[in-house]
C-alpha cells in the first residue's frame, strides 16, 4: 500500500496522461516527483505543489539523481506514432525523439536508473503491441510505434522490478496534447463510459485520458496488478462509479 511519506515519480507528468496521473496522486495526498524535460513547462502546470526534476529518458546520464528516492515509477512517456515536429527532426534521417528513441530506448534507460528497491514500475503502452499485423494496428506501426512499447515492455518484465503494464486504446478526453484524429475532435467520453480491462492484448476501441491515469494511480494499492499487463478501453454507459478492486481481481 502506498504511503504518503513514499516519493513517487510521474515520467511523462506534462502529457495528457501525465497531468491527469499527477493531479489524481496529489488529489490522494501522495507525494509525486515530475520529470520533465522543460522545467519551466512542468513549473506553469504544478504551482509548485511537486517537486520537479529535469531529465530525459533518452540519456540515461540525466536519470541516476532523478529516482534517489523514489519507491514507484509511473512512466506516461511518449512521441507521436507519425512523424511530427515531436520527434526532432534536427537531424532528417535519424530523429533525435522517435518512438524508438523515447518508447524503447529512453524506457529501457528509465527501467535501468530505477531503484532495486522500486515498489512498482507502471508503464502506458498500447493496445496492439502483441497485434502489430492485424489492422489498424499495423498502419498505426507504420513508423514502429507498437515495435518501440514492446521493446520497452520486455525491458521492464525482464528486470525484476514489480511493474504493470496499461495498454490504452486511442486516447480520448483531454488534455487533448497529442496530433491525432480525437484530439482534432476533441472525443471525449463526459465521464458516463464504463471502464473495461482484460488480460493481455486483445480489446479494441477508445479509451478515456482520465480512466488511464486512474487506472496507473488505483494499480498502486492492488496487489492483483503486480507483474499484470492489461488492455483498458470504455464501453457501454457507467453505471455506477469504477469498482477498481473488482476489474483487478479479474487479471
Ligand atoms: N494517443 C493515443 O491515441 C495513444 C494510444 C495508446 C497509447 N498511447 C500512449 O499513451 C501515453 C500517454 O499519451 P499522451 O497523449 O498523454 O502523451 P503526450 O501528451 O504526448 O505526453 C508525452 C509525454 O512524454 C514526455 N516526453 C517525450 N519525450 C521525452 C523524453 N525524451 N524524455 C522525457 N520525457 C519525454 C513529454 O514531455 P515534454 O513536455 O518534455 O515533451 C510528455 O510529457 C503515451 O505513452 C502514448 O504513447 C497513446
Amino acid at each position: 500500500m502506498v504511503s504518503n511519506t513514499e516519493q513517487i515519480l510521474v515520467a511523462g507528468a506534462t502529457g495528457g496522461v501525465g497531468q491527469l496521473v499527477v493531479a489524481k496522486l496529489l488529489a490522494k495526498d501522495l507525494k509525486v516527483c515530475a520529470l520533465t524535460r522543460t522545467r519551466a513547462k512542468a513549473e506553469s502546470m504544478f504551482d509548485q505543489q511537486v517537486k520537479i526534476i529535469e531529465g530525459d529518458i533518452r540519456h540515461a546520464n540525466t536519470l541516476a539523481r532523478v529516482t534517489n528516492g523514489i519507491s514507484y515509477i509511473i512512466c506516461c512517456t511518449g512521441t507521436t506514432a507519425f512523424p511530427s515536429l515531436r520527434w526532432d527532426f534536427a537531424n532528417l534521417f535519424q530523429p533525435a525523439n522517435s518512438p524508438a528513441a523515447v518508447d524503447a530506448e529512453g524506457v529501457k534507460n528509465l527501467v535501468a536508473a530505477a531503484p532495486e528497491d522500486l515498489k512498482r514500475f507502471v508503464f502506458v503502452s498500447s493496445c496492439g503491441v502483441l497485434r502489430k499485423d492485424e489492422f489498424p494496428y499495423n498502419i498505426l506501426n507504420a513508423f514502429g510505434v507498437l515495435d518501440a512499447k514492446l521493446k520497452g515492455e520486455e525491458a521492464i518484465a525482464a528486470s525484476n522490478l514489480p511493474y504493470t503494464i496499461i495498454r490504452p486504446a486511442r486516447l480520448i478526453d483531454g488534455p487533448y496534447t497529442s496530433y491525432d484524429l480525437n484530439t482534432l475532435l476533441r472525443a471525449k467520453t463526459d465521464g458516463k463510459k464504463a471502464v473495461k480491462i482484460e488480460s493481455g492484448d486483445r480489446l479494441n476501441g477508445e479509451t478515456s485520458r482520465i480512466d488511464v491515469a486512474n487506472a496507473c494511480v488505483e494499480a498502486l494499492f492492488y496487489d492483483t496488478t503486480i507483474n499484470k499487463d492489461f488492455s483498458i478501453i470504455n464501453a457501454e454507459d457507467r453505471d455506477h462509479p469504477t469498482q477498481w478492486s473488482e476489474l483487478f481481481a479479474t487479471l
